[in-house]
Parts: structure tokens; C-alpha cells; sequence
């Protein structure tokens, strides 16, 4: 028997000053869709904001409906957003939020949900590139995490299906 130990480093910033315009950016657009979500069920607001290789900018919010599972996540909806306007440009990087004006029980960043983190996976996978992400908390808190590989070790990706073809 032996042990496989998987580590990830994470950045905590306690405020944007370390940050570029650019990024800065890129909080406030998610911060933004946020304020836009449509989320009367759980009343629960996220958003979140996607960058292209060419600087471009989408944004996403939770997108609630009556019947419950026919909703989904600001993550996915900027994701799905920006790569179905743009197919063949790489993201790199997401920043996500949720309303902290509203919930004051929140003191820690909102981290994706397991359905997000796999979908955020699939396009480091098909570019072969890492996503950066910014959870986004209170304030000017930000959490960097380099990439998905970091939340969502042994992933599954197409290469096992390729595989599987291939026998
Ligand atoms: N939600 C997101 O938008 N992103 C996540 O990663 C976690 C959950 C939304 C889905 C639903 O509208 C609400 O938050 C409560 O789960």
C-alpha cells in the first residue's frame, strides 16, 4: 500500500492592490452580473465573469427556474456564454462572486459547485490551457486558485472516453 498525498496552493489578497486594471475589471463585470441574477427560489445571487485570450469579457449570473433543476449556475452561463460566441478562443480565467450585501453570514469566499468545477475542467482540457480562478469574498477579498486541476483533482475528462473508443 502506499499513500498519494494531492496538494494545491492557494493566494489570498485582503485587497486589489496587487491586482492590474484588467482584473480589477474582470471583479467588478462579475460583481455586476451578480447584481443581475435571477435567483427568486433560493435567492441565493452569484455571478460571475469570463475572459477570453483576446481580453474579451463575459458574464454570467444563476439563472433560476420553477422547476428547479431547469436552472443553473452564474459559472456555467458565462462559460457557456463565451464559448458558444467564441468556440476556438481559449478562457483564462473566471472570476466568481456571490451577494455578500445580502448574506452577512457569509465571511469565506463561495467556491463552485462540483457541476461548475467539471465544466470549467472540460475547457482547460480541450485548450490544454489552465483557467485562472478569482473567488471573489467580502470586499476586496480574492482567493486565487492557478487552475481547476487545483480543486478538482483526478479529473475525468474525454481522454478516457477516446480511450475506452480505442479498445
Ligand atoms: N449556484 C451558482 O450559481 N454557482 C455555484 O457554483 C453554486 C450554486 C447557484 C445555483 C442556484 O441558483 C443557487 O446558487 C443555489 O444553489
Amino acid at each position: 500500500m502506499k499513500t498519494v498525498k494531492i496538494e494545491c496552493t492557494l493566494e489570498m489578497h485582503d485587497n486589489y492592490s496587487a491586482f492590474s486594471e484588467e482584473e480589477v475589471k474582470l471583479f467588478q463585470l462579475a460583481k455586476s452580473a451578480c447584481d443581475k441574477a435571477y435567483a427568486p427560489y433560493s435567492n441565493f445571487r452569484v455571478g460571475a465573469a469570463v475572459v477570453l485570450e483576446d481580453g474579451q469579457i463575459f458574464q454570467g449570473n444563476n439563472q433560476e427556474n420553477a422547476a428547479y433543476p431547469s436552472g443553473l449556475c452564474a459559472e456555467r452561463v458565462a462559460l457557456f456564454y463565451a464559448m458558444s460566441m467564441h468556440p476556438n478562443k481559449k478562457a483564462t480565467a473566471i472570476a466568481i462572486t456571490v451577494d455578500y450585501k445580502s448574506h452577512p453570514q457569509f465571511q469565506d469566499v463561495v467556491a463552485p459547485c462540483g457541476g461548475c468545477r467539471q465544466v470549467i475542467a472540460e475547457y482547460e482540457h480541450k485548450f490544454n490551457n489552465d483557467i485562472k480562478i478569482y473567488l471573489l469574498g467580502r470586499e476586496e477579498k480574492v482567493c486565487i486558485v492557478p487552475s481547476m486541476k487545483a480543486m478538482l483533482p483526478l479529473v475525468f475528462t474525454g481522454d478516457m472516453l477516446h480511450a475506452m473508443h480505442q479498445e
